[in-house]
């Protein structure tokens, strides 16, 4: 049986009974507030992953490429949710999904894209100026459901996401972005019915304002993504903490600084990307926290920074702790600051045997576009 110590390193370790326990307890919440989840399998992009989120149900998911609405199709999934803005070059894609019995709903803020689209779609808007999206109130919001009705379409309804979320601190703030998502989604909703629009479908939701909704009347559904594995942002703004990490990268120890307090890994930002979330926190983690095998965390030990192929691992700045003793050879795990990032960077999961370093499969990610 492989363990921790024999895939050539960096690779990408997943705990599944992390991922159980961080999707059961976002369910539990959900069914308390009679909301149903479409989870966001861009974060996994595995069907692995996505069957221990619905225990093989294939229900409804949204994804953030056609690749991922592709391969989940030809799994079986038949309720998705294209959740970037659609190029109307894309539309092709879409039609053949939409022509195989896939019920693929698409994304889209203008009167120019719902002309092109001839298909269902729900229509974003912006909750807090983080992307893409109309106002609430903005009369806009009808032009583009009737250009869509003249065109074919079907205004399925409306979608926002409170990705500023991602920058909010403490309980209070992550509260207060929950409530506004859901006031505004509704806002929307309720402008397009009062146009004669059905639009049922009211779709909310990043894994912070998931987990801090206290109410969601009017909604029809949460989106979240992050949840199944969380990360260093996430524990950094209080939705989660350390020991629900489901994801870590398995690195090589290759040299030393003496001089510098460094020591250098096999596993630079190819490995962990480039994503420094935590910068603009309280406690920034840099390129990641950095545990033994068992998934213990050194005290004050960073990934500090990363080259393409190479990790320096040194003490956090300021900190009185002792940097270990890791020869030549030795592996640690770098908690990720951005688990869809650092997931990105590989193209399987080595799943591991939880509370041993027995690793007992292989699971593939779709990638591409
Ligand atoms: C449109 C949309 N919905 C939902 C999500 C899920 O958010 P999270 O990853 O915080 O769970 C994202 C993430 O970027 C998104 O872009």
């Amino acid at each position: 049986m492989s363990t921790l110590e024999h895939p050539e390193t960096p690779f990408l370790a997943l705990d599944p009974h992390r991922v159980d326990t961080n999707v059961r307890r976002l369910r539990r919440h959900l069914d308390r507030l009679g909301v149903a989840l479409r989870p966001h399998v861009k974060t996994a992009k595995s069907l692995d992953v996505a069957a221990l989120v619905d225990g093989g149900a294939k229900g409804p998911i949204t994804v953030s490429t056609l690749a991922e609405a592709e391969a989940f199709a030809a799994a079986g999934y038949r309720d998705i949710l294209y959740a970037v803005g659609i190029a109307p070059q894309k539309l092709g894609r879409v039609r053949a999904l939409r022509d195989r019995g896939v019920d693929l709903v698409v994304l889209l803020d203008s009167v120019e894209q719902a002309s092109a689209a001839g298909v269902p779609a729900l229509i974003e808007i912006d909750c807090d100026g983080h992307r893409g999206g109309v106002a609430a109130g903005d009369p806009v919001l009808v032009d583009i459901a009737r250009a869509l009705e003249h065109r074919g379409g079907e205004v399925r309804g409306v979608l926002t996401h409170a990705g500023e979320s991602y920058f909010a601190d403490g309980d209070e703030q992550l509260r207060a972005a929950a409530q506004h998502e859901r006031a505004v989604a509704v806002r929307a909703a309720q402008a397009l019915r009062a146009a004669g629009f059905a639009a049922p479908m009211v779709s909310v939701g990043s894994t912070p304002t998931a987990h801090f909704a206290t109410d969601l009347t009017g909604v029809s559904e949460v989106r979240a993504g992050n949840f199944v594995f969380f990360d260093l942002v996430m524990a950094g703004i209080g939705v989660c903490t350390h020991a629900d990490l489901a994801l870590s990268v398995v690195v090589t120890v290759i040299g030393h600084r003496p001089d510098k307090g460094w020591i250098m890994t096999d596993g630079g930002w190819m490995a962990t990307s480039r994503d420094r979330g935590t910068g603009r926190q309280r406690v920034d983690q840099a390129y990641g926290l950095v545990c033994d095998l068992d998934g213990t965390p050194y005290d004050d030990l960073l990934m500090a920074d990363a080259s393409q192929e190479h990790g320096i691992l040194a003490l956090r700045p300021g900190s009185t702790a002792k940097l270990p003793d890791l020869p030549v050879g030795a592996r640690v795990r770098i908690l990720p600051i951005h688990a869809c990032a650092t997931a990105a960077q590989h193209d399987r999961y080595h799943v591991l045997d939880p509370g041993s370093r027995a690793l007992t499969a292989e699971w593939p990610r779709v990638r591409g576009w």
